[in-house]
């Protein structure tokens, strides 16, 4: 195992009733900015929620933070907090208003352009924010990560904040009415999150390897039932915990991780507007089969303790796991193949073009370049 640090200071408020505690989390001597998306929390009953809470608190309201959140939306953001002094912000909604809300709050102590914090991947100083989370996927309401859209470039890069938000409210409640597409795309997000940490070599730390299983199993146990009805609050709990649970930092300490899904994902939704959890349903199979070789060890543990598959040739065990994983995407009614997006060639050779030229090197051996991109992709066709 790797020396690591491990601390993450965020206060998880969990559970029904949760948003009436913000007056308590956020103190009335802060200049306050509440950050939404596109107006969900308005028909939920969310909105409301957070105004009764606050309504001895002066805050002003900023909104339209779109999924895959742009800078050119978060530039006003930016303008308009720091026209109006803003020392904390809260983020209501998903991970999109979350991760625009940690560049705002990056840029109000950034004199350039938020762009470049983006750019840098280093957010910098920050000011605090917390948020009250709607949508169970990214992780993003209890990590330093944010992901930024340029919608000028069709670019999407993430950006590390210096900042993890102060306190997230976790209401299962406010999940009932997520459309089910949204709740496929998290549940896949979620899973992704957890096989990225996992899937690399064997025997670096045996309790990150069983917590990672336990997620996963997790995941395949509460699909089926979350599919049938996913205003159970038991399983939305069960659910929106495992997706705090995978992106924390407590499933990475001392290990590789290898992002080479993550990174060509954000590709596809960069050039083709692909949401980002179908994007990895589209990319892991095709990483996994790629990269088999250097993660074969992990994939015949990932084979038999998730998914019971002991018999057979070590080739066929490690295909079937591949399978199975596949096949768990598609039962959540997502496409598994870039083609059902009409995504061919010349989207595979541009974004092995992207790869090549920044020079980049993904995976745990860091041999992930354009041209092992252009592989994978070729495979997810
Ligand atoms: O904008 P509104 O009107 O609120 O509607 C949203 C949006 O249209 C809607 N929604 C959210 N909660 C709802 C709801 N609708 C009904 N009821 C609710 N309770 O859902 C739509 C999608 O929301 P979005 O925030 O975009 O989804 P998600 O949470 O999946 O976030 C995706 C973004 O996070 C990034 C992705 O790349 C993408 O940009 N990620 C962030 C990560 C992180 N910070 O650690 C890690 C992830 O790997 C991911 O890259
Ligand atoms: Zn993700």
């Amino acid at each position: 195992m790797n020396n690591f640090i491990y601390h993450n200071p965020t206060r998880l408020a969990f559970g029904k009733g949760q948003i009436s505690t913000l007056s308590e989390l956020i103190s009335g001597e802060n200049n306050l900015m509440i950050t939404f998306g596109g107006g969900s929390v308005k028909t939920n009953g969310v909105y409301d929620q957070v105004r009764n809470a606050l309504s001895n608190h002066d805050y002003i309201e900023f909104w339209g933070i779109e999924p895959n959140p742009t800078v050119e939306t978060l530039r006003k953001a930016v303008n308009t907090a720091k026209e109006n002094s803003i020392d904390f912000l809260l983020a209501v909604g998903g991970g999109s208003v979350l991760d625009g809300t940690k560049l705002i709050a990056a840029g109000i102590c950034y004199d350039g352009d938020p762009w470049e914090i983006v750019l840098n991947r280093n957010g910098g100083r920050s000011v605090p924010y917390g948020s009250v989370l709607t949508l169970p996927a990214t992780g993003s309401e209890m990590n330093r990560n944010s992901v930024i859209s340029r919608a000028e470039t069709n670019e999407k890069f993430a950006f590390i904040s210096s900042r993890y938000p102060d306190f997230s409210i976790l209401d299962p409640m406010v999940t009932f009415s997520l459309p089910p597409y949204q709740i496929a795309c998290g549940l896949t997000d979620t899973y992704v999150h957890v096989v990225e940490q996992y899937m690399t070599s064997t025997g670096q730390s045996r309790i990150m390897d069983r917590w990672a299983e336990g997620i996963m199993l997790t995941m395949l146990e509460l699909a089926p039932l979350i599919r049938e009805n996913h205003r159970d609050y038991d399983l939305m709990a069960d659910f929106m915990l495992s997706a705090t649970l995978a992106l924390n930092d407590m499933i990475r300490m001392g290990i590789s991780e290898d992002w080479t899904t993550h990174m060509i994902g954000h590709e596809l939704t960069a050039l083709h507007g692909i949401t980002h959890g179908e994007s990895l349903a589209m990319v892991l199979p095709g990483t996994l089969r790629t990269l088999k070789e250097q993660k074969r060890g992990k994939l015949l543990q990932y084979a038999e303790r998730v998914f019971g598959i002991t018999e057979g040739y070590e080739e066929e065990r490690i295909e079937q796991a591949i399978e199975k994983t596949e096949n768990f995407f598609r039962s959540l009614g997502l496409s598994t193949r870039i083609s059902e997006a009409e995504i061919g060639i010349e989207t595979i050779e541009s974004i092995a073009d992207r790869f090549n030229k920044k020079g980049v090197t993904y995976g745990e051996n860091k041999n992930v370049t354009g041209d092992v991109a252009r592989r994978i992709l070729m495979e997810c066709l």
